[in-house]
């Protein structure tokens, strides 16, 4: 049965596909089908799609049941049980499945659809993830941007590809770990000996700050933020910290205090470049809503609302949020009735509704969403 909702997000689609497939560019040239637009992906777990397979750490999605949902039923390096928010996103504009930055595949061609570069286990800090040992961050993630362009400007030409990059949609994640792997990772962590967590998040905020100035400085024009989700209402965080399954209340206020700041950051940010160069989509709320909310988000893939939201649907221990997801964990049958698929990661579900919201949102998207911001470039 085709739900209304998906016969939306159909009419959307073609929407966006004669907006983006046919719109000319600022520049006023034709837009054709044989110049599609790139995709640049940035930051952790929640939107790696498989570089870290590519790296000796830990961090990694690489084995079943990850994967059990996805196009081909295998473990791809994505942390789901199907898509991650980039393939979403990426589905809609209508660009290629991106390819992890350090996939040997992508090379000639295949460049000009875009990259992800993001890895799993990253954060806003260097420090976040030490433990992980072997993972890409920020700043290499950002090196490897500016190799990327001196690759395709010796297909393409200087001029080109700065076009390219400055027409490309860009999203950047990262955030969460730098708490949940960093200043909550273990008691008395050497972070939070060092700072208070307002002055924490401040820290943050400012690093978050020169991350994206710099993604500004390398052509990206169109730059989708997130910060972190609710980090209280993760089963990994609620079998370790909450005691009757509530969302746990010192992640809860980091998020709280965080989220809100990096939103008016990026607001000032356009107001001094004069452009609305970042857009702050505001997961934290989104994801709270599902999980206190749970039955008002029905109708998509023929489904009624969400049905368990604090507990995972892969793992084991209390809340299903103990270890790792592995081919031993308790696995749930019914993937789409779990807003987290892992410890610690939605499920292709959520991340389908998520991703609804940044398209056609009012409430979470600042100061636009997605819809408004392509028509207006197109
Ligand atoms: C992280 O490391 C890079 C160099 O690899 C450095 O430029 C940057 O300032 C560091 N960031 C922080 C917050 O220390
Ligand atoms: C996008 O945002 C605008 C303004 O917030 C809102 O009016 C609109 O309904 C949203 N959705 C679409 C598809 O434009």
């Amino acid at each position: 049965m085709i739900s209304s909702i998906t016969l939306v997000n159909i009419m959307v689609f073609f929407l966006l596909n004669l907006v983006w497939g046919a719109g000319t560019s600022p520049t006023g040239d034709a837009r054709t089908k044989n110049e599609p637009r790139a995709f640049f992906v940035f930051g952790d777990s929640l939107v790696d799609n498989g570089n870290n397979n590519f790296l000796l750490t830990t961090a990694r999605a690489d084995s079943p049941p990850y994967g059990i949902d996805y196009v081909s039923h295998r473990p791809t390096g994505r942390f789901s049980n199907g898509r991650n928010i980039p393939d979403l996103i990426g589905e809609q504009i209508g660009v290629d499945p991106l390819l992890p930055y350090l996939d040997p595949e992508l090379n000639g061609k295949k460049l000009l659809n875009g990259a992800n570069f993001a890895s799993a286990g990253i954060g806003i800090l260097n420090d976040t993830g030490f433990q992980f040992v072997n993972i890409i961050r920020m700043p290499r993630q950002l090196a490897f941007f500016e190799a990327y362009q001196k690759r395709v400007e010796a297909i393409i030409g200087t001029k080109k590809t700065k076009k390219l990059v400055n027409e490309a949609l860009v999203l950047v994640t990262c955030g969460g770990n730098d708490f949940v792997n960093n200043y909550y990772l273990v008691r008395n962590s050497f972070r939070s000996f060092q700072y208070k967590l307002p002055e924490y998040v401040q820290l943050l905020t400012r690093e978050y700050q020169k991350i994206l100035m710099r993604l500004y400085t390398l052509g990206a024009r169109k730059v989708l933020v997130t910060a972190t989700g609710p980090l209280g209402c993760a089963p990994s965080v609620i079998a370790l910290r909450s005691r009757k399954g509530e969302c746990a209340t010192e992640l809860q206020q980091a998020a709280d205090l965080f989220n809100p700041q990096v939103t008016a950051m990026t607001g000032l940010l356009n107001k001094k470049l004069g452009s609305n160069v970042f857009i702050s989509i505001e997961a934290h709320h989104i994801f709270y809503d599902f999980i206190t909310k749970p039955k008002a988000f029905g109708n998509d893939m023929g489904c009624a609302g969400f049905e368990v939201t604090n507990k995972a649907c892969c793992g084991q221990g209390r809340y299903n949020g103990l270890g790792l997801c592995t081919a031993l964990s308790n696995l749930c049958p019914d993937r789409a009735k779990y807003v987290y698929w892992d410890g610690y990661h939605p499920t292709e579900r959520a991340n389908r509704l998520v991703v609804q919201e940044i398209f056609n949102g009012a409430k979470y998207m600042k100061p636009m969403n997605l819809s408004i911001l392509m028509s207006m470039n197109a």
